[in-house]
């Protein structure tokens, strides 16, 4: 590994580019009110004294905030990436020159990279893990039992890893307890619905430039992600046609009025299809079989297994890259299918993420979440456990006060009102 004159051990892209990523990190910290609080607490209180974390987050300007927070309670912080396509190299630059934080995470890192600097990360024997889709946890599981007793307790930023952990919990082989950071109410009403929604879009037109008023946009998983998606391609013009497979989604669907329909009948009709199911194959040879000429698909879930992507190398006779991020496939009936990202989540692959006034609801759940763990971890079983509602409110209420935004609060009389089952009548 490389290390900067400050010996901080890294694997980065280049350390010249740490004036771009002080830049980048500012300009998101204006946007990170919530976050704002919570540091000046830990400043403050330094709740975090000591305790060494490892964070697999997206190596973005928002993570990045968070990491500084962390540091700034007291953490001893280390990070590596959640993806090999979403790490900003000048915000990693940054973290490492000017706040002393090891960062092992290079854009476009091959697959053996990236497990190794899951386990660059590891190496920094942690106390707490902060996840985003589970890859630390399994790795400790798998291949760094070693560094298993030392952890106390660990969080969790999605939906996919949360599922993952659930299922490790269920067999009984989770060591320690994690927190369900993505199934905060401030987390996923807002991150998945409002922060995938527009930069999956964002992700989707910066690498291809593609007019999307008129177009048959298909989204797969009417989920969290699925909904903020298909609400802002409407909200371009978009004719929106969604594929599920759960009834009441489906139905919700239907009912906020998309087309719904099976994927083999959407396959034929659309000219962007957008996965985000955190399900595999949810577009597959006999999709493709059927696809029109020139259709654009891509993925926003978490894994880049929603696509096929090796039955469309079978299929195809060659590919290129047309546009950065953009591989057009030339199926051997002639017709060409562009697949964007390497199928890998687009919204951080070719674009930036999520905003940072939405990661910062996301993040200060992660934070207090920390806190919470560093004060409550002994107490608590080697389960998957929710945040604890009144942190959640509290970051809702944060958020309000930073919008400016004041609302009602119930009267005495209708707290007994609203307790009471006599009342009513
Ligand atoms: N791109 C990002 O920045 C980002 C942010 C948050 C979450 N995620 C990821 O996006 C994925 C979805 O997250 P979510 O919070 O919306 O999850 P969710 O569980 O709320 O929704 C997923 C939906 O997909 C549906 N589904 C499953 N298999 C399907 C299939 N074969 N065809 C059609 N629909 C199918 C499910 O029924 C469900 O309604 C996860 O992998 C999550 O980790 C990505």
């Amino acid at each position: 590994m490389a290390t900067t004159p400050a010996q901080i051990p890294c694997d980065i892209k280049s350390i010249e580019l740490a004036d771009l990523g002080k830049r980048r990190i500012d300009w998101a910290n204006q946007s990170m009110k919530v976050l704002q609080i919570i540091r000046k607490e830990f400043i403050k209180n330094a709740p975090l004294k000591g305790v060494r974390i490892s964070a697999c987050l997206h190596v973005t300007a928002e993570t990045a905030n968070l990491a500084i927070a962390l540091r700034d309670g007291g953490a001893d912080v280390a990070l590596c990436a959640s993806n090999p396509l979403s790490t900003q190299d000048d915000v990693s630059a940054c973290l490492v020159r000017d706040y002393g934080i090891p960062v092992f995470a290079i854009k476009g890192e091959d697959n053996e990279t990236y497990y190794q600097h899951i386990m660059a990360a590891l190496d920094h024997k942690p106390q707490i893990t902060m996840d985003d889709g589970a890859d630390l946890v399994t790795t400790i599981l798998t291949k760094r039992q070693d560094v298993a007793d030392g952890v106390i307790g660990g969080t969790e930023e999605t939906t996919t890893g949360v599922i993952r952990l659930r299922a490790m919990a269920k067999e009984g082989v989770l060591r320690y307890p994690i927190i369900a950071v993505n199934d905060a109410m401030t987390k996923h009403l807002f991150d998945n619905r409002y922060g995938t929604g527009q930069s999956t879009i964002d992700g989707v037109v910066r690498c291809t430039n593609v007019l999307l008023a008129g177009s048959k946009f298909v989204v797969a998983g009417y989920g969290w992600c699925g909904r903020g998606l298909a609400m802002r391609a409407r909200g371009m013009g978009a004719d929106v046609i969604v594929t599920e497979v759960d009834p009441t989604r489906a139905l919700e669907a239907v009912m906020d009025g998309f087309r719904v329909m099976a994927m083999a009948d959407a396959a034929r009709l659309g000219d962007v299809f957008v996965t985000v199911t955190g399900d595999k194959n949810v577009l597959r040879g006999e999709h493709f079989e059927v696809m029109k000429d020139g259709a654009i698909v891509a993925n926003s879930g978490h894994f880049n297994v929603e696509i096929d992507i090796p039955a469309l190398d079978k299929m195809s006779s060659s590919k290129r890259t047309t546009r950065q991020f953009v591989e057009e496939y030339s199926m051997k009936d002639g017709r060409k299918i562009n697949l964007l990202g390497e199928g890998r989540l687009i919204n951080l692959a070719a674009a930036e993420g999520h905003p940072a006034s939405v990661m910062d609801m996301s993040f200060a759940d992660q934070a207090l979440s920390v806190e919470y763990l560093v004060k409550n971890a002994k107490n608590l079983e080697k389960k998957v456990f929710a945040v604890p509602e009144d942190l959640d409110k509290r970051v809702a209420r944060l958020k309000l006060e930073s919008m400016g935004i004041k609302i009602d609060r119930l009267t005495p009389e209708q707290e007994e009102y609203l307790a009471s089952w006599s009342e009513g009548t």
